[in-house]
């Protein structure tokens, strides 16, 4: 690829203004500065101001997402993309969640420019399972965990009833439920339907992928290998 198209492609800036940056030696390719937006180069051969193009292979990201920011690139008020470095959200294939948080839900978010990533974790044909830490403002019926469990839950205004899902009770008030799909407000819908609002809500795993393991605090992120989840 050309100087200026890595640059504008990952993000640092426009092909016009990549010119300027080579002028300026921000550039270097295997270790010597460059001279031409025309040179070519692989982008992992690619320095900007000493350090590495970031992710030449695509961008995979996991948040700690915190509570009050929206999963959205539209919304009013504070949006997750807004606690990213702004040349990720620059790169050309665009930057998205895979699914989304509700507001008011904090835990673990992937974040990718790689649309076909997404289609895969997302599609309703993976059931790629996702665990979520509740609190509730009223005690949980233990009846709730056959229900569940059992398939034939409808909530209000739906079709089809919810898939599977496995609820272990951590307290009378709290637990853990693993999801297989994901529908609007899913976990809080399914527990207001056994009498039970939900009032603290963490994603804590999506598939293999633990929240616990990467030791992130609310707003920070890690790289992770799209591979574990092959
Ligand atoms: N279920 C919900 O109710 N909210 C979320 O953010 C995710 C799942």
């Amino acid at each position: 690829m050309r100087l200026d198209a890595i640059l504008s492609r990952f993000g640092y800036c426009s092909r016009r203004e990549a010119a300027l940056w080579i002028k300026r030696g921000r550039v270097q390719v295997k270790g010597t500065v460059a001279k031409s937006p025309s040179a070519k180069a692989e982008p992992d051969e690619v320095l900007v101001d000493g350090e590495p193009v970031e992710f030449p292979g695509g961008l995979y990201i996991a948040l700690n997402k915190p509570l009050g920011c929206t999963c959205s690139h539209r919304e009013e008020g504070e949006l997750v993309y807004d606690l990213l470095p702004q040349h990720w959200l620059n790169r050309a294939d665009g930057v998205s969640t895979v699914g989304r948080l509700d507001k008011e839900t904090g835990g673990l978010l992937l974040i990718t420019d790689d649309g076909a990533f997404v289609h895969a974790l997302t599609s309703p044909k993976r059931h790629v399972p996702k665990v979520y830490e509740f609190e509730c403002s009223a005690p949980v019926p233990k009846s709730a965990v056959e229900l569940f469990a059992g398939g034939e839950l409808l909530l209000h205004g739906e079709t089809t009833p919810c898939l599977p899902a496995e609820l272990v009770l951590t307290g009378e008030c709290s637990g853990r439920l693993t999801l297989h799909e994901g529908r609007y407000h899913q976990v809080r819908r399914m527990l207001a339907a056994v009498g039970a609002p939900v009032t603290v809500l963490t994603r804590v795993a999506i598939g293999p992928l633990q929240l616990a393991e990467l030791n992130l605090a609310p707003g920070e992120w890690a790289a992770i290998d799209p591979a574990i989840f092959a």
